[in-house]
């Protein structure tokens, strides 16, 4: 056996401060769940961690609106999250928040370390102040408009539009969101962080990378090549982490774009304490043949791309990203679903009305890995019957059913395998691989299509055979058909297992095999003993996700 990989599964950390929406979990939540399964069957040492995201202005512009205090929005939100990876059989190791004790001293020492390698200095600005409110007003408090594509609803730190991050003093007409007024510029000392230093390490780095997605290239590297200007690395705002310093004046946070990125560092070291080995994170970012894959959304690349391997450039001695498969957006009739824009329908109305492998399925089969996608619910309904249940769910029915009757429920002896028989499992075992090669390569679309191709050389070798006719005329040749069907469905069960985790698991009952515990297909002996046999999935109504 050769050494296991480290593989640090690193997922964006939502703002804990409304539901999510299926366009969240095609973008950034299914992809690193499959990838993380399949590395944990191919025996590799898997770490896949996020969190709420619990600071900064998205939190208290809501909880502003409601007139309640931050905490209340994340403690609604926060568990709200838990319960969509529990219902939808995301396998975090550990989904916490930015709100951890552990996290506040992994981010404070995080600034130490750059100011100690003189990477922060101080600088007095004039940023926008609110004379109604009598407060300083940082990114997401002033809208105006974009001073690239003219968008009029840009926000402080990024427009929506045309996807640039933004200092709220680029923004054209810029207006307070607090009370709408014109805000005035007023003095504040910062810490900025030298940013511009980092271009061409930067640079040299990406050019480095392997197997990126051109669009997530391509981006990260025209922002290097315009020209990074210094970041204020702190704001003017009591919700969130103190800088460690109190050389500026009271109430200066560290920006919450700043500190949410090092919770893929922080989280790891939480994991290592609550598993009682304070020092197992270091696996994944000190040893260089870890690896880190950032699974994130396109309005999340500046982040990942360039700002974070930026940080971890200017901290050193930790691991960069091996490769960030940023997805592009899933759209309802055109449309964005995201958080902001409060399009389409809650994640919870879905997983109300279909089982969750069915939502996998029908997800996965449209991950926006290249383009952005549309994606309709009649669409969905169409996926989950004429694919999923016709394809898969058919098949593992009509060779278990028909074994389970003919044979005493338990699998047959094969006697002689035939070719074809023999072909069929090298297929099977061929599938696997490539799907395997398609899964390392995040190109996770591509790897559900090798298992449903799997599943239909399969379905074709018991229509070229017919073993429904054979166990009336020639019981010891439908013994080695329907032998040698059992073993292929318990091969594509395996290329099924990252992306069907839950009908994976009742598959397993009815095999009498227990769970996948590989990657590879296994054998399932003459003489199992087959449990009880029951559909996988269930035929979708036309009107299933039908208004009511
Ligand atoms: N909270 C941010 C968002 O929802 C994502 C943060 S990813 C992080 O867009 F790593 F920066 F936390
Ligand atoms: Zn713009």
């Amino acid at each position: 056996m050769s050494e296991p990989r480290y593989i640090l599964v690193a997922v964006a950390w939502p703002y804990a401060q409304g539901p999510l929406h299926l366009g969240h979990i095609a973008g950034a939540y299914l992809p690193p769940d499959i990838f993380a399964r399949y590395h944990r069957l191919a025996g590799n040492e898997v770490l896949m961690v996020s969190g709420s995201d619990v600071h900064g202005t998205p939190i208290t512009v809501k909880a502003e609106q409601e007139g309640v205090t931050p905490q209340e929005i994340v403690d609604r939100y926060h568990p709200e999250f838990l319960s969509y990876w529990e219902r939808l059989g995301i396998s975090f190791d550990l989904f916490t928040t930015t709100g951890t004790e552990i996290h506040y001293r992994v981010a404070q020492e995080f600034f130490l370390k750059l100011l100690e390698n003189g990477h922060l200095y101080r600088k007095v600005t004039e940023q926008f102040y609110d004379e109604e409110r009598g407060q300083f007003l940082p990114d997401r408090y002033i809208e105006g408009t974009c001073p690239h594509c003219s968008y009029p609803n840009a926000r402080g730190d990024q427009c929506d539009n045309c996807g640039r991050t933004l200092d709220p003093s680029d923004l054209i007409d810029p207006r307070s969101k607090l009370t709408g007024s014109t805000p005035v510029l007023r003095e504040t000392e910062h810490y900025y962080w030298r940013l511009s230093a980092f271009e061409k390490q930067l640079e040299e780095w990406l050019l480095t990378r392997k197997g990126w997605r051109p669009h997530v290239l391509n981006f990260a590297l025209g922002m290097v090549r315009d020209g990074l200007q210094d970041r204020a690395f702190t704001r003017d705002l009591d919700w969130g982490i103190p800088i460690p310093v109190d050389d500026i004046g009271e109430g200066k946070s560290i920006y919450v774009w700043w500190e949410a990125v090092m919770g893929y560092y922080s989280a790891p070291q939480e994991w290592a304490q609550r598993q009682g080995d304070p020092d197992a994170w270091k696996k994944w970012w000190t040893d260089p043949s870890a690896e880190s894959y950032y699974f994130v959304g396109k309005d999340n690349i500046p982040f990942h791309a360039v700002y974070w391997p930026a940080l971890l450039m200017g901290h050193g001695g930790l691991n960069l990203p091996t490769n960030v498969p940023a997805n592009q957006y899933v759209t309802f009739g055109g449309r964005k679903a995201s958080k902001s824009m409060g399009v389409g329908r809650p994640l919870s109305w879905y997983l109300d009305r279909l089982e969750p492998d069915a939502l996998r399925f029908a997800l996965a089969s449209v991950l926006p890995e290249q383009n952005d996608t549309d994606l309709f619910d009649d669409e969905i309904v169409r996926r989950v019957n004429e694919e999923l249940v016709s394809t898969w769910g058919n098949l593992v029915n009509r060779t278990l059913s028909l074994t389970s009757r003919n044979f005493d429920g338990a699998v047959p002896s094969p006697g002689e395998l035939a070719d074809e028989g023999r072909k069929l499992l090298t297929a099977v075992d061929a599938a696997l691989e490539e799907e395997a090669a398609h899964i390392e390569a995040v190109e996770l679309r591509a790897g559900l299509r090798t298992a449903l191709g799997a599943a239909a050389e399969v379905n074709a070798y018991l229509n070229a055979t017919e073993p429904w006719k054979l166990v009336k005329e020639d019981r010891a040749r439908a013994a080695t058909v329907l032998w040698t069907a059992v073993q292929a469905v318990a091969g594509v069960r395996v290329a099924f297992a990252p992306y069907l985790p839950f009908s994976t698991e009742a598959l397993g009952e009815m095999l009498g095999i227990g769970p996948v515990e590989k990657w590879s297909r296994p054998e399932v002996p003459a003489g199992t003993e087959l449990g009880e046999i029951r559909p996988l999935f269930a035929k979708l109504d036309d009107d299933a996700l039908a208004d009511e």
